[in-house]
């Protein structure tokens, strides 16, 4: 499963991907206007920074609208994933773009069906933002479990599963059993996927352990 990280923190990004820790970026509105930067020179800096995909997000809502600036963002690096709402008019730019050998991310994906359409649409990834719906009191989770289902039912469909509006790394790792293609994770979160109080615990006894042993590896 690839990490993708969910900011546009240009630090964030950096220190992540120095870790080896990041398969890509996404970003959205919300995330941009975090930064209070200008949206075409962050995302020269993150594609700079990562080989993989970047998602940029159009705010057009009409497919002509959103096609034109897909076409520019696309225009910044190989490597951006233009960024589509899941409404007709997302859909319908993102069989054009797709058509044109841009890479498609259609997001705010709630139900089953929707990535269905997003699948038939050709998109590169669909988005289902499980951490949402947690909020609505309905299992994120189970939406992931019915679209690998969906997917795996249909050779036709080569969209990969981008799990987002993770909250914690119980996502992530239900996420992997289920076989999501992608989690976009916040940076916060990405940090606590390697922390464990027993690892802690365990390495602190190893090492009061071998300075019994007066040994020293250099
Ligand atoms: O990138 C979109 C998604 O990950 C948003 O997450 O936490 O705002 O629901 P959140």
């Amino acid at each position: 499963m690839k990490f993708f990280v969910d900011t546009a923190d240009i630090n964030d990004i950096r220190e992540l991907a120095d870790a080896g820790l990041v398969d890509g970026v996404t970003t959205n509105p919300s995330l941009v206007a975090k930064t209070g930067r200008d949206f075409m020179d962050i995302l020269a800096d993150i594609c700079a920074t990562t080989d993989g995909p970047v998602s940029a997000e159009v705010t057009a809502l009409d497919a002509d609208g959103m096609i034109a600036q897909g076409e520019k963002l696309a225009k910044i690096a190989d490597n951006i994933a233009v960024k589509v709402p899941l409404t007709i008019d997302g859909l319908k730019a993102c069989r054009y773009l797709t058509d044109n050998g841009t890479m498609v991310n259609v997001t705010l994906c709630f139900s089953a069906v929707q990535a269905l359409l997003a699948g038939k649409a050709g998109a590169t990834y669909i988005s289902p933002f499980v951490g949402r719906l947690d909020d609505l009191a309905v299992d994120g989770m189970e939406l992931i479990a019915d679209i690998r289902d969906i997917y795996d039912n249909y050779d036709s469909i080569k969209t990969e599963i981008l799990v987002a509006s993770i909250r914690n790394p119980t996502h992530v790792a239900r996420a992997a059993v289920m076989g999501a293609d992608v989690c976009t994770i916040p940076p916060a979160t990405l940090r606590q996927l390697v922390k464990h109080p027993l690892t802690d615990k365990g390495l602190d006894a190893f090492l009061e352990d071998w300075k019994k042993t007066g040994q020293d590896i250099g």
